[in-house]
């Protein structure tokens, strides 16, 4: 396949990259974009900074304009995300009173997800709970610290009544390498709901990973999680210096694993990173690919 979106495509997967709206006039990468990509999760412009920046003033524009830009393209996309203690508001990161957070927050998913009901492959609704480090426990936030542990679940069965058809994600980053406690409590977490039938269909592992690539774990964490009757994505993948073996091995992590649906990179050229100088993606700044580039198609 000459492509990363069709190569992906003949295993049933999908190859999918992080979008800013205000790039998608820029030739150069929307030509690389429309030409490789078939799912794109907006960079930013679903975070809650930007669609509700004051309480219940809703802004979609942003969103929309990459919504449009698919939708012209045939690419589908993932929403991100929906609850997250980061790109929050002011307005929400003050509030105090449990009964007040409870309806916001609950607010903010449903008017979102009825924003784009039916348009969305997969919701990250919950984005990075829990916390670093050796605990296996829920970060603070705002959301815990006011709503306790019970938030994540209510969040995921707000979700579920809002858009039924879309695919409901818990995403975070560090939770590839099986042994990690944080891994470990965000398994805990899934199997638990799984159990209670707390609705939950997916997690995302963001991949965010150093030159080394990935923990040699990383297929084993993929299949564990899987196991519990889950799909998996590779949701924000960069690899600083973009190895080409470092991302064949994370593709073909994703390969071995028949839940797992998908893989995004987190922008198009490096110049687009947010890791700024570590060149962590498929393509140079000019848009020409990269050995990366090779490695993954030929992997796919
Ligand atoms: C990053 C964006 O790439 C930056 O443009 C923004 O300034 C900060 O957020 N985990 C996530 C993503 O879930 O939303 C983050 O995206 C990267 C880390």
């Amino acid at each position: 396949a000459g492509s990363l979106g069709a190569a992906a495509a003949q295993s049933g997967r999908y190859f999918g990259t992080a979008v800013a709206a205000s790039k998608l006039g820029n030739s150069t990468y929307s030509t690389v974009l429309d030409r490789e990509f078939n799912m794109v999760t907006a960079e930013n412009e679903m975070k809650w900074d930007t669609v509700e920046p004051s309480r219940g003033s809703f802004n979609f524009g942003p969103g929309d304009q990459i919504m449009s830009h698919t939708q012209a393209h045939g690419q589908r996309m993932r929403g991100h995300t929906l609850v997250w203690h980061s790109q929050l508001p002011g307005w929400v990161s003050s509030i105090g009173d449990a009964g007040t957070l409870r309806s916001v927050m609950d607010n903010h998913i449903t008017q979102t997800m009825s924003h784009y009901k039916g348009k969305i492959y997969a919701w990250d609704v919950v984005n990075e709970a829990f916390a670093d480090g050796g605990s296996g426990a829920h970060r603070s936030s705002v959301f815990q610290n006011v709503l306790g542990d019970g938030f994540i679940e209510e969040a995921f069965r707000t979700a579920r009544t809002a858009d039924p058809a879309a695919k409901l994600c818990y995403n975070d980053y560090n939770i590839e390498n099986w042994s990690d406690a944080k891994t470990q409590g965000v398994y805990r977490m899934v199997r638990d709901f799984k159990s209670r039938g707390v609705p939950i269909d997916c997690v995302g592992f963001q991949s965010h990973f150093s030159s080394s690539g990935p923990p040699a774990s990383f297929q084993t964490t993929l299949s564990n999680f899987a196991a519990l009757g889950v799909d998996v994505q590779i949701t924000e993948l960069d690899i600083a210096q973009a190895p080409a073996t470092a991302y064949a091995n994370t593709v073909q992590a994703c390969l071995n694993v028949a839940r797992c649906t998908g893989i995004t990179v987190w922008g198009i050229r490096d110049s687009d990173s947010w890791r700024t100088g570590e060149n962590p993606l498929l393509f140079d700044n000019n848009g020409n690919s990269k050995a990366a580039y090779s490695s993954v198609l030929s992997t796919l």
